[in-house]
């Protein structure tokens, strides 16, 4: 056989003899789309590793190995261990010769009663599974199935979990926003879920007070919250939509939005940054906790991903880009807009309303 002089014809390089097409591209690598297809076992992997407690009881009685915390979690040896060894890939375990112990992340993160736990949170932050099942429905139609807006049997648990990670967001925030410096601070925190702000506040001086709203079904959590730490008579529970309460006119020195703007649309955050600015004392300051997407919407994956799964369970659900949020504060009439990180990935925007002096002459150069 002879070669061809042209490369592209040579027959030295037929599929026949390399096993491949002659080519100088290299294909992209699949491990992307693997990862997507593995993140659906990952989520009920560590669901299940978390269900049945095994974080709490390796915290309890140290490196194990699976026959013996298949004894104590009356489950099946094998079984566990095949669980436990996807726990060790994905990196929330460690595996010591046949023993499974707790890595830094597991000790933090996944321990029940560890001060960072997001063991409750894990089950209940994609929303309700059935959602994801019908997400095609969902963007074809422009509605979820189950939206769970109004759902209090939902927002139950998902502010449980998430009350230990914004309460630290809060307490930490003290070091930019100074809020313990201020006499008597009166803040007001819409869509509390166990009011994780208010106790940060309440907690820093003695003569702060707080009104604390939610939807009926769910502001038990933050009177069982502000119950526990001894907080109940400085606070005013109000029930109801944040849309619609009774708010007073210029009557707080903090308003919070934590994380409920996402579920708004820009109609509804607009709104309620309106309704934020009434009710602020002149130099008050609104607070808007929230996943804030780059500007060109490519960048921030959580901030993304968030927003699908705000699409796949809520009316209106959608994040936002910082430029979006800043100025929208600014149309309100908020001004000194900046953005803090007190804790990693929690952005908390900050808008201060201006005296009604400067309000004035902000009007007039306009
Ligand atoms: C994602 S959670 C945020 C909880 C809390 N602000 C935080 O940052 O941890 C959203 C909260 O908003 C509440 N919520 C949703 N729609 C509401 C409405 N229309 N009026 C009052 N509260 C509402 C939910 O019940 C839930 O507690």
């Amino acid at each position: 056989m002879v070669d061809s002089p042209y490369p592209e014809l040579k027959k030295t390089h037929t599929m026949a003899r390399v096993g491949r097409p002659y080519t100088d591209r290299k294909p992209p690598a699949a491990a992307p789309v693997w990862d997507v297809i593995e993140g659906y076992g990952r989520f009920h992997a560590l669901n299940s590793a978390l269900e049945l407690g095994v974080f709490d009881v390796l915290a309890e009685i140290g490196p194990a190995e699976a026959g013996t915390l298949a004894l104590r979690l009356d489950v099946s040896p094998t079984h566990l261990e095949t669980l436990l060894e996807g726990v060790v890939a994905m990196g929330l375990l460690d595996r010591r010769h046949r023993s499974f112990e707790l890595n830094d992340t597991a000790r933090r993160y996944l321990v029940s009663d560890s001060p960072a736990s997001m063991a409750s949170l894990v089950p209940v932050s994609p929303g309700p599974l059935e959602n994801w099942h019908r997400l095609t429905d969902t963007v074809r139609t422009g509605a979820p199935v189950d939206p769970v807006d109004d759902d209090a049997s939902f927002h139950v648990p998902l502010v449980e979990g998430t009350f230990t990670t914004i309460n630290r967001c809060a307490m930490r925030a003290d070091r930019q926003l100074r809020y313990s410096a201020l006499t008597a601070p009166r803040v007001l925190e819409l869509g509390a879920g166990g009011a994780p702000w208010s106790i940060a506040v309440l907690e820093s001086r003695t003569d702060a007070t707080a009104v604390v709203n939610d939807l009926d079904g769910v502001l038990g959590v933050a009177r069982r919250t502000i119950a526990e730490r001894g907080l109940l008579d400085r606070v005013e529970f109000r029930a109801g939509d944040f849309h619609h309460i009774d708010v007073e006119s210029a009557g707080y020195d903090l308003v919070v939005l934590g994380h409920i703007c996402r579920t708004e649309g820009e109609a509804g955050t607009r709104s309620l940054m309106q309704r934020s600015f009434d009710a602020l004392r002149p130099g008050g300051r609104v607070l808007i906790g929230d996943y804030f997407c780059d500007e060109q919407r490519s960048q921030a994956g959580h901030a993304l991903m968030m927003g699908v799964t705000m699409m796949a369970s809520t009316r209106r659900g959608r994040t936002f880009t910082h430029g979006q949020i800043g100025a929208w504060l600014t149309d309100a009439g908020f001004e000194a807009v900046r953005c803090i990180e007190p804790i990693g990935f929690q952005e908390v925007f900050v808008g201060v309303r201006p005296s009604a002096a400067r309000a004035n002459e902000r009007g007039a150069r306009r």
